[in-house]
């Protein structure tokens, strides 16, 4: 497995891979089996999978949030079975200051853009510079973070960019918990009550019901709520934010 940190030496690379089918997954790491999946999914369709690692600093809402969110970059590496991992800097990524930004004005203000307001402008951009980077044919998204899986697939569109975007299914601890590199940041009380919220979530309640039971047991609720034939909800347990959603039959 190759390691590259360096974009020049990556885009060489990237030269000759020209002739060979690429699949690519955007991490910003504390890989978990949710990510591995993704990547088991891409050895499976492509010739060559790239995996890259880059906590994007532009996506979070809050310095603290960004400054605590798991770093275990030595340990993903370990895990990983791909043919690259492209670990970018900063001051490569964003040579720019961020001067450039890409934002979305219409889905990205629901739900996850109306308690994040930074967080899909921020996303957009560096998925897009992923993206042209790594010119893969495919690239694959959890369906975990579905509002983000669905903005993707409209950026590519709407920007012409030549990669089939993959949604790939939620995978989940025994006990129903998506998983998440934010699951790390759950004590074990925590980590206990967490399983109720995707038992409720995927309920026969409605979602006024779900969110009455959820509060009752102690989380605090950002959204319940039914759309694009989903069930999706997003709460805090203390200062750990966990969403989800489910499919509607
Ligand atoms: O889903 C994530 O981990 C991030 O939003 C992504 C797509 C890697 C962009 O930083």
């Amino acid at each position: 497995m190759n390691i590259v940190t360096n974009l020049k030496e990556w885009k060489t690379i990237r030269q000759s891979l020209n002739s060979k089918t690429i699949g690519f997954i955007p991490t910003m790491g504390n890989l978990h089996d949710g990510h591995l999946s993704l990547c088991e999914k891409s050895k499976a369709d492509n010739e060559i999978t790239v995996v890259s690692i880059f906590v994007n600093p532009t996506q979070f809402n809050q310095k603290k949030d960004f400054a605590n969110y798991p770093r275990t970059v030595d340990l993903d590496c370990k895990k990983l079975d791909v043919d690259f991992v492209l670990l970018p800097e900063k001051n490569e990524i964003y040579f720019d200051n961020y001067e450039i930004q890409l934002t979305e004005t219409n889905l990205s203000l629901d739900l996850e853009g109306q308690f994040r307001p930074v967080h899909f402008t921020g996303m957009l951009t560096i998925v897009l510079k992923l993206l042209n980077l790594i010119h893969a044919n495919r690239a694959y998204f959890g369906e975990k973070d579905y509002q983000q899986l669905l903005l993707v697939k409209k950026m590519v569109e709407a920007l012409f960019i030549p990669t089939e975007i993959i949604g790939c299914e939620t995978i989940r601890a025994e006990d129903g918990l998506a998983l998440s590199s934010r699951n790390s940041l759950l004590n074990k009380n925590q980590r206990e009550k967490a399983k109720l919220f995707p038992q409720l979530l995927n309920s026969n309640l409605s979602a006024h019901d779900i969110t009455e039971q959820l509060i009752s047991l102690g989380f605090k609720v950002d959204y319940i709520v039914e759309k694009w034939q989903r069930r999706l909800g997003a709460v805090w347990l203390d200062d750990v934010r966990l969403i989800d959603n489910f499919r509607l039959c």
